[in-house]
Order: structure tokens, then C-alpha cells, then sequence
């Protein structure tokens, strides 16, 4: 059996990768995504792939959460009472998560294909959460969709591309070696679109759409399987000639979204990596 059925990998293909969307999955709960795997798995990955706080957080920080005190096996293991959030990156660097990441992308890979071409870089995090937990609003360089797999959460999510919402010197700092949190303001609540999820249930983030999450009132897991394309490499690249233009006074217009291919100023970043070495 699929994890994504046909009606799930139509309503992706009509949706991709601009558009975001809820879909279904049928993971389940999957073993290698209960608690004590993952605890386990945490204790397999490398420290610079473990990222862990305390969770009762604002939406809008401007620099990283302070430590919780707690090791990340016992913040996972009883992530019912820690009040924290933490998330496992890449966790294809552990065989038997990323054969799990090859089998979900393998079901969708010819929709993504058609839209954006070859799938790169692909992807996997976990994130888990603790009752009431928040994620701060921020935004990701990733093709992302998130699976919900126990717990509940609400993701509210803004318009990718819109400076009001990440202004175009954000995303250049960002493409440029800065953070992906971005400044919160009460304002900008109203253009933000809420994407309950609960389990057996998927939302499309797509590239550099700002996005903040609460989650529900359990602890709670989900599963990120995301991919890069040449469109998402290309337009990071175009961010970062822009900052180069800003910086000599310049005031470069903004990058298109897809299906503009932002490829002039990409190749101007990556002749200047090419000579910075
Ligand atoms: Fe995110």
C-alpha cells in the first residue's frame, strides 16, 4: 500500500510548488517513529543534527531559545511533561530512516518532477513537541511536507515572496550565512492562512513560506520530508547576488517565484563563489 493515495498525489500535482496544501497519509504509527526509536535515533545522530529548548516560547524571537538542562533522550522519552521542542535533522544519515525518506519521496517524485525538475537534496527531520509547544515564526530554503503523526498542531502560514511578510534584505542575509527566524509582528496575523493537522494528516510548506506553529494539547511528532530543485537552488543563489548589489548601493529588484528562473543573477552568485573559492 501507498502512503499517499492517488486523490493525495493529484491534489499535490495541482499544487505544486507554489500553492499550499493539506493531503492524507497512511504512515500510520509507524515504528521507527514512536518515541523510544526516536529517542534512539537521536542518540545515533551527530550533536550538529539536534537541535532542542523549552517550548513555551512567543511567536516571534530574535535569537535562539535557551538550553532545557535535560539530555535529548529524556527530552523525547517523556516529551509529555519536559515543555520542550526538539527537532532531528537529516536523519537520513541513520539507514533505516533513510530508506523510509527514499519510500515517501519515491511516491511523489514523478509529480515533483514534472513541475520542477530533478529532486536534489532530499531531506528528512522529525520534529517533536511537548502540550501547547510553540515553533517561532521563521521560514525554510526546503520543498517541504509535513506529515502529522501523533498529536495535534496548527500551522499558520503567509505568502513565500511576500516582503511584507520576510522583507527581500531578510531573505538575502539568510542566503548569505544569516538565521532563518524571522521578526514577528502582531499585524501580520491577518494575512496568515491556519492549517490545522492532526495525525494521518500532510501540509505543503512551500520554499521560503514564513510560517509559525502551536501545537495541540498533547506531545506530538511529525515527520518533514523535503527536497531542493534547480528552481530553489537558483533563486538562493539570486538572493544572495542581490545582497551583493545592496551592498555596492544598489537597489536590485526582487526574485521571481516559480516558474520564473531567476537565473541571470544565479549565475552572477555562483561566478563570484567561483572566484572567492
Ligand atoms: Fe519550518
Amino acid at each position: 500500500m501507498t502512503v499517499f493515495s492517488s486523490d493525495d498525489r493529484a491534489t499535490f500535482a495541482a499544487n505544486y510548488p507554489e500553492v499550499p496544501h493539506k493531503l492524507h497519509h497512511r504512515l500510520g504509527h509507524h515504528p521507527l517513529l514512536d518515541l523510544d526509536a526516536l529517542a534512539s535515533l537521536a542518540e545515533k545522530l551527530p550533536a550538529s543534527s539536534i537541535e532542542y529548548n523549552k517550548a513555551d516560547l512567543p511567536i516571534g524571537i530574535t535569537e535562539k531559545p535557551g538550553a532545557s538542562g535535560l539530555s535529548i533522550g529524556d527530552t523525547i522519552r517523556r516529551i509529555e511533561q519536559t515543555g520542550s521542542w526538539a527537532a532531528l535533522k537529516n536523519i537520513e544519515q541513520v539507514p533505516e530512516y533513510a530508506a523510509l525518506l527514499a519510500d515517501l519521496l519515491s511516491e511523489i517524485q514523478p509529480e515533483i518532477e514534472a513541475r520542477t525538475g530533478r529532486m536534489m537534496k532530499t531531506q528528512g527531520f522529525v520534529f517533536i513537541t511537548s502540550p501547547n509547544g510553540v515553533t517561532p515564526y521563521h521560514f525554510d530554503p526546503e520543498h517541504n511536507i509535513l506529515l502529522q503523526i501523533r498529536g495535534s498542531k496548527v500551522m499558520t502560514q503567509f505568502p513565500a515572496g511576500d516582503p511584507a511578510y520576510a522583507p527581500d534584505e531578510v531573505h538575502e542575509t539568510y542566503h548569505t550565512g544569516g538565521g532563518r527566524e524571522l521578526t514577528w509582528r502582531d499585524e501580520l496575523e491577518a494575512g496568515g492562512m491556519k492549517f490545522p493537522l492532526g495525525p494521518g494528516e500532510a501540509l505543503f510548506v512551500p520554499v521560503m513560506a514564513p510560517h509559525y506553529v502551536r501545537n495541540g494539547p498533547e506531545g506530538s511528532v511529525s515527520l518533514s520530508i523535503t527536497w531542493r530543485s534547480e528552481w530553489s537552488f537558483a533563486e538562493a543563489d539570486a538572493r544572495a547576488f542581490n545582497a551583493v548589489l545592496r551592498r555596492i548601493g544598489m537597489k536590485p529588484v526582487s526574485t521571481g517565484r516559480w516558474p520564473h528562473g531567476n537565473q541571470v543573477k544565479a549565475l552572477g552568485w555562483r561566478l563570484i563563489r567561483k572566484v572567492r573559492g
